[in-house]
C-alpha cells in the first residue's frame, strides 16, 4: 500500500513537467508498459498475494492505473494544442492597413513647388475670386480687346458683387497670371516667384478641358533677366520633374501681358507636347505695377498643371482628376 501511495505522488509529479510526445511516451511505458511498467509489474504480483491482500491492493492499484490513464491522455491534449499554437508564424506580414494618401494633383503641386524652392523661387497664392482689373485690364488685356476671346470667363452676379461693395466686376480667374500683378504691386525688384492655383472656363468639357483646372505661374524680375535665364530654370525644372533629360521646343506665340510670347513643347516618347506659355513681361504690365520698363524686366510663364500630371502619370483625361471615382484616385501615381 504503502508503495503504491509514494509511486503515486512521483508519478502526479513527474507527468506535470513533461513538455514533449516522447517523454510523454517515455514516462507511459515507465508505468503502465507491458513488460517493465512499474504499476503492470505490481498487478502482474497480485497473483502471489493472499486472496485479502490482492482485493485490497488490486482495487488501489487500478484506481491509480484508470487516473494514469486519464491524465496521460489530456497531457497528450494539451501537447497537441500548443504545437498548434506554435504553428503561428509570427514572421508572416500582417494584412495591409489602408493608408489615406495625396491626390496625383496635391503630389505633383508639392514636387513642382519643391523644384521651384530649390533654384530660390517663393511660391504664394492668389484668390479664386478675383476682378477684371486683375485677371484682364492690368495685363494688358483692355476691355473690347480680342484676346479677351482667349479665356471664356465665369462672371459673377451682379448681387453678389453689390453686396461686397466692390466696383469692379467680379470673375473666378480665368489664369493665375493675375498674381503677377499683386505681386508687383507690393514687392520690389528682384524677386522670382511661383503661383500654383485653381482656374475657372466657362467652356464645355472633354478629355483635355475641364471647367476648371491647376496652372501654375512663374514669375522672376530683375535689372538684366533674360530669355536665357528662362531657358535653363526650364530645363531644370523639367529634367527634375520627369527624372530625365527633356527636349523642348520654343514656339513664338501671343499672349497680351508678354513681348515676345512663346509656347513650349516637351518631346517625351517621340511626341511633342505644349506644356506652357511663356514670354518676357510685357513694357505695359510693368507700367501697370509703376516699374520702369527701363529699368527691369523679366520672364514669366504659366504651366497646366493638370497636363503635367497627365504626362508625368500616364492619365488621358483630364476629368478624372475631379471624378470621385477611388478606383482612380487609390491607383500609386508615380
Ligand atoms: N495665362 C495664360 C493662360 O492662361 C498662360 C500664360 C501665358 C501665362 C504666357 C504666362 C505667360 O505667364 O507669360 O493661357
Amino acid at each position: 500500500m504503502h508503495d503504491i501511495e509514494d509511486l503515486k505522488q512521483r508519478a502526479f509529479n513527474k507527468i506535470k513537467d513533461i513538455s514533449s510526445n516522447d517523454a510523454l511516451e517515455k514516462f507511459r511505458l515507465d508505468y503502465l508498459g507491458r513488460k517493465q511498467g512499474k504499476l503492470t509489474t505490481i498487478l502482474r504480483s497480485l497473483k502471489d498475494q493472499s486472496e485479502a491482500e490482492r482485493k485490497r491492493i488490486g482495487g488501489e492499484a487500478n484506481r491509480f492505473k484508470h487516473k494514469l490513464e486519464v491524465l496521460i491522455e489530456r497531457k497528450a491534449q494539451e501537447l497537441k494544442q500548443s504545437a498548434k499554437r506554435d504553428d503561428i508564424d509570427i514572421t508572416h506580414p500582417p494584412h495591409k492597413i489602408a493608408h489615406g494618401h495625396l491626390h496625383p494633383l496635391t503630389k505633383i503641386e508639392r514636387r513642382i513647388r519643391q523644384i521651384f524652392l530649390s533654384l530660390n523661387f517663393s511660391s504664394v497664392v492668389g484668390p479664386e475670386v478675383d476682378t477684371e482689373f486683375y485677371n484682364f485690364d492690368a495685363l494688358n488685356i483692355p476691355q473690347n480687346h480680342p484676346a479677351r476671346e482667349m479665356w471664356d470667363t465665369l462672371w459673377l452676379a451682379d448681387a453678389y458683387r453689390r453686396r461686397r461693395g466692390k466696383q469692379d466686376n467680379l470673375l473666378l480667374r480665368t489664369h493665375t497670371s493675375p498674381m503677377q500683378i499683386r505681386y508687383m504691386l507690393e514687392h520690389e525688384p528682384p524677386f522670382q516667384i511661383i503661383v500654383p492655383g485653381r482656374v475657372f472656363r466657362n467652356e464645355a468639357t472633354d478629355a483635355s478641358h475641364e471647367i476648371n483646372f491647376h496652372q501654375l505661374e512663374g514669375l522672376m524680375v530683375g535689372e538684366d533677366v533674360s530669355l536665357a535665364n528662362f531657358m535653363y530654370v526650364m530645363d531644370v525644372f523639367l529634367k527634375r520633374l520627369f527624372n530625365k533629360k527633356v527636349e523642348t521646343r520654343y514656339r513664338p506665340s501671343y499672349f497680351p501681358f508678354v513681348e515676345p510670347g512663346l509656347e513650349i513643347d516637351i518631346k517625351l516618347k517621340g511626341k511633342w507636347l505644349e506644356v506652357a506659355g511663356a514670354g518676357m513681361v510685357h513694357p505695359n504690365v510693368f507700367a501697370a505695377v509703376n516699374y520702369d520698363p527701363k529699368k527691369v524686366q523679366g520672364f514669366a510663364f504659366g504651366f497646366g498643371i493638370d497636363r503635367l500630371a497627365m504626362i508625368k502619370y500616364g492619365i488621358d483625361d483630364i476629368r478624372l482628376f475631379y471624378n470621385p471615382d477611388l478606383r482612380f484616385v487609390n491607383q500609386p501615381f508615380k
